[in-house]
């Protein structure tokens, strides 16, 4: 019997599915009713559509999860989708495959609040002067979620000759040697002239950072908010930058996305929102597509895919 997918993505993606060695089936999902493939398929391949924000509001489907053996969000948070989703038989996820990418944006990003050219840009003799440059040499890097994403982050700032420290969730040594992990988020933001968050949204990060640890950041010190907008406490920011207690903040993700017109973060001199791009999907749809068919190779010989989501923790 055809394995069945069942896919949220593009149809070039699953065009590309159904010519996977196996054979598969592939249908299209409606994006209002997710759920319907749980009566006709074996894999549900889902992604972060704004649908699901109206979906999350909805009660759990009587036909939840139905026949469906296995779920696969093509995004590593699975915060995007009701809870009711990850009651399913096996749930993995996409992590990694936009890892180096947003490592470049972090990368980016410490660049352009250190070293920003145009800041400095001579257009005649009028303009040669002297200017000093911030440097990123011998800086701290703080990490607050040490994951596929940090530790992309990690292997590069290393490499800058930064300093970084880090924390993690669980007490298990540094996947990156020679980052330094301390023992809690407020450690690491204090320790920090560039702070990273890299952490899933779940119960347990809700606004994790909030105004007491943006206290014990360093004067000036850049944040970076990669993760969710839900682990930042969006108040306590604009309060912590208005105070100087921050000096400036990049964020590729808020809470709402977009934020409502008007809202202070858009024109903060001290802010810089980017519309959740730092992923660079187009770019990284192939790595996408590679995992899922590796994925979906390995589940049919009988084995466990990568990247399996814990359902009591939220990643
Ligand atoms: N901006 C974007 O376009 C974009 C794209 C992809 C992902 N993201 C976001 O980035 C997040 C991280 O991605 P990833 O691939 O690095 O995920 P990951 O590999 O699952 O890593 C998550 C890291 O966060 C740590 N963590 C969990 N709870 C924590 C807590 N309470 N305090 C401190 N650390 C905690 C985990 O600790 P352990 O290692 O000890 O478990 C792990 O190191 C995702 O969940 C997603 O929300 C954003």
């Amino acid at each position: 019997m055809s394995f069945v997918i069942a896919s949220q993505l593009d149809e070039s993606f699953n065009a590309q599915l159904r010519a996977h060695s196996s054979a598969p089936i592939v249908i299209d999902v409606p994006e209002e009713t997710p759920w319907a493939a749980a009566s006709q398929a074996d894999l549900l391949v889902i992604r972060p559509s704004r649908e699901w924000g109206r979906i999350k509001a909805l009660a759990r489907p009587a036909e939840w999860p139905g026949n469906l053996k296995w779920v696969y969000s093509a995004s590593v948070g699975v915060d995007f989708y009701p809870r009711w989703l990850l009651d399913a038989p096996l749930v993995t996820c996409g992590r990694g495959v936009a890892s180096e990418e947003i490592a470049d944006y972090v990368i980016a990003a410490i660049y352009l609040q250190t070293k920003d050219l145009e800041t400095v840009r001579a257009r005649g003799p009028g303009a040669w002067k002297q200017a000093p440059l911030g440097r990123v040499a011998g800086t701290t890097l703080g990490i607050v979620g040490l994951g596929t994403i940090g530790s992309a982050v990690a292997r590069r700032a290393l490499a800058a000759r930064m300093e970084v420290t880090a924390a993690r969730r669980r007490s298990l040594p540094s996947p990156v040697r020679g980052v330094r992990l301390l023992d809690s988020v407020a450690a690491v933001v204090g320790s920090a002239d560039h702070i990273l968050l890299a952490l899933p949204a779940t119960d347990a990060t809700r606004s994790v950072i909030d105004a007491a640890i943006l206290a014990r950041a360093k004067p000036g010190a850049h944040l970076i908010n990669v993760a969710r907008g839900s682990v930042l406490d969006q108040q306590a920011l604009l309060d912590a930058l208005d105070a100087g207690a921050l000096g400036f903040a990049t964020l590729d993700v808020t809470e709402p996305e977009p934020l409502p017109a008007g809202h202070p973060l858009w024109t903060h001199p001290r802010v810089r929102l980017t519309p959740h791009v730092a992923s660079n999907y187009t770019v990284v749809r192939h790595a996408l597509f590679d995992k899922i068919a590796a994925d979906i190779d390995a589940y049919l010989r009988g084995e466990i895919p990568s990247d399996v989501v814990d359902a009591t923790t939220g990643y």
